[in-house]
């Protein structure tokens, strides 16, 4: 265990200058970022990075993404910036999009777990935007959670996680957009999407022209992990990621079935996330609103914020309604799914197979 210290982002000029020393002594500092905290050491110290993976529990060959100030900074760091990620910076940054590009020399190893490129990211909050022109290296930060646990988007849940384990924290209070970044890889034959986030694919498209999707991000190959005729007892750990402690069920089809399934399945114990449109329609269980119809992005935003709610509540399974994968919706329903570890069921279905496992 090492002292954590706290400071508030308002309190700009001291949070800035402790930021520095830590960050240049080699420590670790968890911060505020527009899309959720991360957890961030220099860049270019293999030692802060090694601190990084054991401050939060992660296997090492997970690369770290780098944050920089501006796009000068990005120069030193890779062997050149073609021009569609020259593009893309002019598009997207300072904001939620983060870069893959092939390194150079200057960033070790330990930051992008043992490969040859770098991911890069500059962030728009004005705290982070403001600690990375003013800190004197590149910052490299997962998100600030303990491994596999849901990322962190409230002050409360980064001191959960990481007190006792990073120098400092800055509490920023919520953070605004809720889920990570989307990542774009450039250094393939073509663009191609890593990982989905608030800048959509057509966004992305509309600078650069079409970009491919990684297979692993689409729904329907999350979902096939799972042997979808297995009860819902099946654990499905390995294939879970910003995960509740309970097993969770994301349950599909008209909200009026999924609600009649959900009701004659649930107890005290039971945790229900639904919209606030469909609140009134759930008779049992800790139900929780996790935004409304009306506004993805406050859906977006209390997401990872509810799954944790969730394990404070003490619940042992989790119903979650689906949601429309349009715009942000492919963020949502992406972490919602590796929440899950790929347990998406139809309401009837799933009201069938229950009542199997209970003859
Ligand atoms: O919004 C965000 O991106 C947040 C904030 C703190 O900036 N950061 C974040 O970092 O989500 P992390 O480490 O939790 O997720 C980074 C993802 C990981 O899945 C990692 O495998 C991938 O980016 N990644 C990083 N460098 C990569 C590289 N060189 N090639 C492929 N994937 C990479
Ligand atoms: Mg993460």
């Amino acid at each position: 265990m090492i002292r954590t210290e706290i400071l508030k982002a308002e309190d700009l000029d001291r949070a800035l200058a402790r930021t520095r020393e830590v960050l240049l002594s080699g420590g670790l500092v968890a911060f505020p970022t527009e899309t959720v905290y991360g957890l961030g050491g220099n860049a270019l110290d293999a030692s802060a990075s090694r601190k990084i993976y054991a401050a939060k529990g992660r296997p090492s060959d997970n690369p770290l993404i780098v944050h920089v100030g501006s796009v000068e900074d990005v120069k030193p760091l890779v062997r050149e910036i073609p021009e569609k990620a020259k593009a893309l910076m002019d598009a997207f940054w300072p904001g939620p999009l983060t870069i893959i590009l092939p390194k150079s020399g200057l960033v070790p190893m330990e930051t992008t777990g043992g490969l040859q490129t770098v991911a890069l990211r500059m962030p728009s909050h004005p705290f982070a935007n403001a600690m990375l022109r003013n800190c004197g290296c590149p910052v490299a930060a997962p998100s600030a959670n303990r491994s596999g646990r849901p990322s962190t988007t409230r002050f409360s849940h980064v001191l959960e996680d990481l007190q006792g384990r990073v120098d400092l924290i800055i509490d920023a209070g919520d953070v605004p957009i809720g889920v990570e970044s989307t990542i774009i890889d450039l250094t393939g034959e073509a663009p191609t999407l890593l990982r989905p986030g608030k800048i959509t694919i057509e966004e992305l498209a509309s600078v650069i022209g079409p970009v491919l999707t990684d297979p692993a991000i689409l729904s329907e190959n999350i979902i096939a992990h799972k042997e979808l005729v297995s009860r819902p007892k099946a654990p499905g750990m390995k294939y879970r990621h910003y995960a509740p402690r309970a097993e969770m069920w994301i349950v599909s089809g008209e909200t009026e079935d999924v609600a009649e399934t959900v009701n004659e399945l649930a107890d005290e114990r039971t945790g229900i996330l639904t919209v606030d449109e469909h609140q009134d329609l759930y008779r049992c269980g800790k139900i929780l609103s996790v935004g409304s119809l009306r506004s993805p992005m406050s859906i977006a935003h209390n997401l990872f914020a509810c799954l944790r709610d969730f394990d404070t509540m003490g619940v042992t399974r989790i119903y979650s309604e689906d949601f429309s994968e349009a715009d942000i919706g492919t963020a949502i329903m992406n972490r919602l799914l590796k929440a899950a570890g790929g347990n998406e069921v139809q309401a009837e279905e799933l009201l069938k197979r229950t009542s199997e496992t209970d003859r």
